[in-house]
């Protein structure tokens, strides 16, 4: 039984993937793949933080209505995506050659990365606690903190745009 869902997971393409298993099982074409993924993961979810923020913002710079609802909604999707950022930037996959904002150092300063993705973790949720008020001034002083934590992570480990 135990067997049969590891077979449905894997045709799902729900792989456990660790940088360990990047490290000893992959060879080749297979492991760059593989590291290709999981750059393609951190990026897909940053874009998604990018995202959440981007409603927020309109309603903070007062370019759109404030929607308490919708406002409380983006701050709990960006809560959601801030829990994932550790765990998805731990493998190190430097040895590959692939297309990458992230600072190399980040892995040889891993705890200091960690702390600031902590960080937003901790402000987003700030956030989500504010946003339920239904006060714009209460949210945008919230909102301000977790962009200063995202400038932050950014500033060190993050290449600027080219
Ligand atoms: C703990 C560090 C850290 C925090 C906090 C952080 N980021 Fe990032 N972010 C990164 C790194 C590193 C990259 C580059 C990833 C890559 O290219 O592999 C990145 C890339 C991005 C990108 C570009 C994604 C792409 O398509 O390449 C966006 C957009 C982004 N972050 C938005 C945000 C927003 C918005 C926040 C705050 C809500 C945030 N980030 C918080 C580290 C962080």
């Amino acid at each position: 039984m135990k067997k049969m869902n590891l077979v449905v997971l894997a045709a799902l393409g729900m792989t456990v993937l660790t940088g360990s298993v990047l490290a000893d099982e992959a060879t080749g074409d297979e492991a760059l793949n593989r590291a290709n993924k999981v750059v393609e993961r951190r990026e897909a979810v940053m874009g998604l933080m990018g995202w959440s923020a981007g409603p927020m913002v309109g309603m903070i710079k007062e370019q759109t209505p404030y929607d308490a609802g919708a406002f409380t909604r983006q701050a709990r999707r960006m809560a959601a995506l801030s829990e994932m950022v550790d765990d998805l930037f731990k493998a190190d996959v430097r040895q590959f050659d692939l297309h990458t904002e992230a600072k190399p150092e980040l892995w040889d300063e891993y705890d200091d990365f960690a702390k600031l993705a902590q960080d937003l973790v901790d402000s987003s949720k700030s956030l989500v606690v504010a946003s339920e008020a239904g006060d714009l001034d209460v949210a945008r002083k919230a909102f301000t903190a977790v962009a200063d934590d995202c400038k932050a992570c950014h500033d060190k480990y993050k290449e600027d745009d080219h």
